[in-house]
């Protein structure tokens, strides 16, 4: 963070001495405005909900250009990363700030891969939720569940332990999604492969029975790759926000990344890719295309309280780059499975086409986000719905990680604690009950 030539100064109409306060340049993006002294100075705050305006903190991890449609994550592209990295690759360049050479990616796929299994007893743990509790419910437990196993690696303030914590997420994120989902099914689970790939290994996981054999279908493997990349890390969004809310008290990484996965869940975050397939579904199951310009209508209607999933992002005011890798995917998908007349794609793309045509989206910048076709390609996976938010927060783990771990490592780093605008009753008295 370098200091700005110039300085804002904030006046106020009442005739109080103005405030002068220092601006700092990023790298690349907007500058900001060091508005920390304002309240020592002034005994004043600022006010922004939804941090519409808030720079919560410096960071070097990931950039988004929202106008531009375009994702850095550690200065590189994420049309060069999915294309040319795997998702491992991309852990290490999310964790380290460099992309890994031949000996260092060797060394960091094999420790991934070695810390595959879960304790045991987790398993215990898990059987004392309903089958039929919602995977993220599930995962929420869980991985809070970690820090009672792995006493280890709980404080945050030890890099060794926050080394070895990120590892074991990482590595065991995939095991407990998998846990998660056959638990809900019924059917027993399979134990980590290490010498499969980190998707081939999950896809197993997922997939196998202890009845057949399963063999990992290359361009599968390779398609729930690029999505775990391109949900890997996101810089500063609700449920990262979370983690580093929840990881500034000190709390162990277990528990500030299970604060993620919570948050992740909601419709307008992580769950956004499972309520847009249930959208598509319903579109479907009401007459199919010839109904997607009525239900179009009810989008665009302020009271009908319909939203397009899959549609709108707070930052990209352009396409989300994300979407169009995925749908370049999606295709691949689809074609390998024989499912290129599959009505739920038809659907999207005319749901797409309308949208980028129809002014009430083009005049407020909505354009498809990664969730619009995430949801098509797990469903042809063979991925139930409920899980895919799941599977977002297995890829997510490494940039939540690493967002952690870079708040802990900054020297300006605080306890977060936002102030408010009160609005509430002033000091009263409680009356007797009979007076209330
Ligand atoms: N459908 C219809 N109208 C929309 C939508 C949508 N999906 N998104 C935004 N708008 C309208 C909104 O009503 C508002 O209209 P007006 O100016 O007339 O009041 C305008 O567009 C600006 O929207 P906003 O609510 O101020 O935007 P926001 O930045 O607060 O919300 C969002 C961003 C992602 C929560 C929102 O676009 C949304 O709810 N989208 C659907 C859910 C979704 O797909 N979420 C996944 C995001 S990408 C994955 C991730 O990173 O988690």
């Amino acid at each position: 963070m370098k200091l700005a030539d110039n300085k804002a100064t904030l006046s106020f109409s009442n005739g109080s001495p103005s405030v002068e306060m220092p601006m700092y340049h990023g790298t690349i993006g907007p500058d900001v405005i060091d508005i920390r002294k304002l309240y020592g100075q002034t005994g004043l705050f600022t006010y922004d909900p939804g941090f519409l305006s808030t720079a919560a903190c410096q960071s070097a991890i990931t950039y988004i250009d929202g106008d531009k449609g375009e994702l850095l994550y550690r200065g590189y592209p994420i049309e060069q990363l999915a294309t040319q990295c795997d998702y491992l690759d991309t852990c290490y360049l999310l964790l380290n700030g460099e992309l890994p050479n031949t000996a260092q990616r060797g060394d960091f796929h094999k420790m991934v891969l070695k810390h595959t299994m879960v304790n045991e007893q987790m398993q215990f743990f898990l059987r004392g939720f309903r089958r039929d509790a919602h995977p993220m419910a599930v995962l929420t437990g869980l991985v809070g569940a970690m820090s009672a196993f792995y006493h280890d690696s709980t404080d945050i303030n030890n890099p060794q332990h926050r080394e070895i914590a990120a590892i074991r997420l990482i590595s065991k994120m995939p095991t407990l999604v998998a846990m998660a989902y056959k638990y809900g099914k019924g059917e027993p689970y399979v134990y980590p492969r290490n010498d499969l790939s980190y998707a081939g290994n999950f896809l197993r996981m997922m997939f196998a029975t202890p009845c057949e054999e399963y063999v990992v279908n290359p361009v599968l493997e390779r398609a729930l790759d690029r999505i775990f990349i391109l949900h890997a890390d996101h810089e500063q969004n609700a449920s990262t926000s979370t983690v580093r809310l929840c990881g500034s008290s000190g709390t162990n990484p277990f528990a500030a990344i299970a604060a993620g996965v919570a948050c992740l869940w909601g419709p307008a975050h992580g769950g956004a890719n499972e309520a847009c397939l249930n959208m598509l579904e319903e579109i479907q199951a009401s007459g199919g295309i010839s109904k997607v310009a009525e239900f179009m209508e009810k989008v665009k209607d302020k009271n009908s309280g319909v939203k397009l999933m899959g549609f709108g992002h707070r930052v990209y005011k352009n396409y989300d780059p994300r979407a169009t890798l995925m749908q370049e995917t999606c295709n691949e998908v689809l074609a390998e499975l024989g499912l290129e007349n599959d009505p739920l794609f038809k659907l999207a793309k005319e749901v797409e086409r309308i949208a980028l045509e129809d002014d009430y989206f083009v005049s407020r910048k909505l354009y498809p986000n990664v969730d619009f076709y995430s949801g098509i390609v797990q469903r042809a996976m063979g991925i139930p719905v409920n899980l895919f938010t799941g599977i977002f927060a297995l890829a997510r783990t490494v940039g939540w990680i690493a967002q952690l771990n870079e708040m802990i490592s900054d020297p300006e780093y605080k306890i977060g604690r936002p102030r408010q605008l009160f609005v509430g009753a002033t000091a009263r008295d409680v009356q007797p009950l009979e007076k209330r």
